[in-house]
């Protein structure tokens, strides 16, 4: 067995029970056959169920990451564990390959928020003000952006562009956290996400009352009452990184909840609490949608021309940028 089956599997033991590992053998061997038969990679966000995680996934991360990869990854195709503007970031950094997307109906709150024609409205209110979109948007309004960011480079992102002041969109709390860090003024846009909205400060003040050891760790799209009680603030990457040069002993990742499942395996030491808040439309990506993604080639992203060469265009300036 090679070393990295055998971190897989040990990974899959702390994290999922045996019951479900068990039951769950024949599919991920059949996944594993037609990743090797169509020459493919699954790329999985850290808020995928830990069986996707660590039992199926060729490469983890968070937006940036995933990106990063499928931009580079030379694999024929490139299944999606993700949510559907992460698969349609992937198609449009890397066309050449085929991008398929398990479930159509995982989308995001932050993506459904905005659209192209607001956008135009926003920059017909403010002429000649640049628009940066968090990847957590459309096709269609990323090519109506000047440049795109996540969670991961947003600060950095603003300031790279150089000017007095930007139009910034969809995540209001995302952009909240950005202009307490900057002299650049943001023009914000009313979106958030379903999941982090629903954390609160009194929830927080609450457990650091019970739980005076705490580390408190949270992601930027929370809103800022919350993100005042952190001791960290970052991207889901970023609270990895954290935890990896940090060691806390006891940690709340205030976030999609499937991320302290994920990452315990990772972290042996570290006792996580759980407040759970589930992404509805992360859920939405399962071990049968991933085996028929690769066995029936679906659901293929398709994008028109005239969205893909703007949005392209948006996105290598954000690769461009880097991770702050
Ligand atoms: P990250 O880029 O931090 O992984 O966040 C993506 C996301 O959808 C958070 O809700
Ligand atoms: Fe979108 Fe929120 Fe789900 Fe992330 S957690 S994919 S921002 S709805």
């Amino acid at each position: 067995m090679s070393v990295a089956t055998q971190r897989r599997e040990a990974a899959l033991a702390v994290a999922v029970p045996v019951v479900e590992r068990l039951a769950a053998q024949a599919l991920l061997q059949e996944i594993a056959e037609l990743k090797r038969a169509r020459n493919a990679v699954v790329l999985a966000h850290n808020y995928q169920a830990p069986l996707i995680y660590h039992g199926v996934a060729d490469f983890t991360g968070d937006s940036l990451a995933l990106a990063q990869q499928a931009a580079r990854s030379e694999a024929d195709v490139i299944v999606m564990a993700g949510v559907v503007f992460m698969a349609e970031t992937a198609k449009l950094l890397n066309p050449g390959r085929t991008v398929l997307q398990p479930s159509m109906a995982a989308g995001c709150s932050l993506a459904e928020s905005v659209g192209a024609a607001d956008v135009r409205a926003l920059r017909a209110r403010h002429p000649g003000v640049p628009v940066v979109s968090y990847v957590n948007t459309s096709a269609e309004v990323k090519a109506e952006s000047d440049i795109c960011c996540t969670s991961a480079n947003a600060l950095r992102v603003v300031e790279s562009l150089g000017v007095p002041r930007v139009i910034f969109l969809p995540d209001r709390y995302l952009g909240h956290h950005v202009q307490q860090q900057t002299g650049v003024e943001l023009v914000l846009w009313e979106g958030a996400c379903e999941v982090h909205q629903r954390f609160s400060g009194p929830q927080l003040r609450g457990m650091r009352r019970e739980l005076p050891d705490l580390h408190i760790v949270a992601h930027p799209e929370c809103p800022p009452d919350v993100l005042a009680e952190a001791d960290f603030v970052g991207s889901t990457q970023g609270m990895v990184d954290y935890l990896a040069s940090r060691h806390p002993g006891h940690v709340a990742l205030i976030t999609e909840c499937s991320m302290s499942d994920n990452v315990a395996a990772e972290f042996p030491d570290i006792r996580f609490t759980r407040p759970c808040n589930l992404c509805p439309h992360m859920r939405r990506i399962t071990l049968e949608g991933i085996r028929d993604a690769l066995r029936d080639g679906r659901h293929e992203i398709v994008l028109s021309e005239s969205v893909v060469v703007p949005a392209r265009r948006a996105l290598e300036r954000m690769l461009a940028v880097g991770r702050a």
